[in-house]
């Protein structure tokens, strides 16, 4: 086995960003992707997480020296902000740089690219079907001592641990989209995970510049989305009810709890089109009159407008000025 090999399976969003953070950190990283139009599809997101990456890095420059800096350097890049220097950063942008071409590989046969891997981290469309027919695909392909973790964001370990082949060797490690940035690692096991392994899987984390979060038991939503669902549905729901307006419950927010930002700029961040997905799969939100069928027709008005969050330039809040 070779302990600086990871893959990745899928290069989608999430995908493309944590082989980037491996092989920033100096993993020879491979990407397994089904097929050719894959490829085409996975080349120009990892071309552009590097430079924003790489982007992120060099600004943090500026901030060196700044009281401010500690609250804005890109923290999955940067170990240790106290001893950063603008030398040490000069440092990490030719060292990142050249990782971020040279370890990266792509592959389509899945028997090369998993060979001898550490860990193979799927991250693949949030379809339990496609996940349960990957995992069958590669269960003998792997090396016996390989570590095979979810990103899932909604599953649970235990739906997929018998079809993976190796469930002591099976658990969660939930990345947070931007992971160069907000560098959480939930780290959840199934209830047959080894002990030795999770504690392995938490040390993996650790060295791609991760802080992993640490969870006893299997939990829907792991703790972030566990406590963030609920505050982001109890803020659209005084919106939909006609409480207060979203810049007031943000005001509301922030002022009480100094927190940087209030629930309606995180959904904005989080992009409109995920509330409202989150939001119609709760079955109040199909009869007529309830709170969350409000927010979903409310949503929806957005949505039809274009207005989805940051990434359209105007969600809650306009981001073209
Ligand atoms: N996007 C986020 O903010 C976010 C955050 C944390 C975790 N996640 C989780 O990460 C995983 C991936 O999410 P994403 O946002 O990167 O999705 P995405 O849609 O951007 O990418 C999904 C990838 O899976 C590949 N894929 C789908 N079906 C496949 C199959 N049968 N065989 C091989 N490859 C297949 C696609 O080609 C694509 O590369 C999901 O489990 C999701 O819950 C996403």
């Amino acid at each position: 086995m070779n302990e600086n090999k990871v893959v990745v399976l899928g290069g989608g969003v999430l995908g493309t960003q944590i082989g980037l953070m491996c092989a920033y950190y100096g993993y020879d990283t491979t990407f397994w992707l089904r097929s050719e139009s894959s490829i085409g599809r996975t080349t120009p997101k990892i071309e552009r997480y590097s430079g924003l990456m790489l982007e992120d890095l060099a600004a943090a420059k500026a901030l060196v020296g700044n009281p401010m800096g500690a609250f804005m350097y890109p923290r999955g890049l940067i170990r240790s902000w106290n001893d950063a220097t603008v030398e040490s950063i000069d440092e990490l942008l030719e060292t990142g740089k050249k990782n971020l071409t040279d370890r990266i590989h792509i592959e389509l046969d899945r028997e090369a690219a998993v060979k001898d891997a550490y860990i193979v981290i799927e991250s693949m469309s949030e379809d339990p079907e496609a996940k349960k027919n990957v995992y069958s695909q590669f269960r003998d392909l792997l090396d016996e001592d390989t570590i095979l973790v979810t990103n899932s964001s909604t599953l649970l370990p235990s739906m997929f641990a018998e079809y993976t082949g190796r469930p002591d060797k099976y658990c969660s490690l939930h990345f947070a989209n931007t992971i160069w940035k907000n560098n959480t690692a939930e780290v959840m096991g199934h209830p047959g995970t080894d002990p030795e392994i999770y504690a392995k899987v938490v040390k993996f984390a650790a060295s791609i510049g991760m802080v992993p979060l640490q969870l006893h038991k299997e939990q829907p939503g792991y703790i972030l989305n566990s406590m963030l669902v609920p505050f982001l549905s109890a803020a659209q729901g005084l919106w939909a009810n006609g409480v207060a307006d979203p810049e007031t419950i943000d005001l509301t927010w922030q002022l009480a709890t100094s927190a940087p930002a209030g629930p309606f700029k995180i959904l904005d961040i989080v992009g409109l089109e995920t509330a409202y997905n989150i939001n119609q799969m709760k079955p109040a939100a199909q009869q007529e009159g309830t709170t969350e069928n409000k927010i979903g027709k409310l949503l929806k008005e957005k949505i039809d407008k274009g207005e989805t969050g940051v990434n359209a330039g105007k969600g809650f809040y306009d981001y073209t000025k």
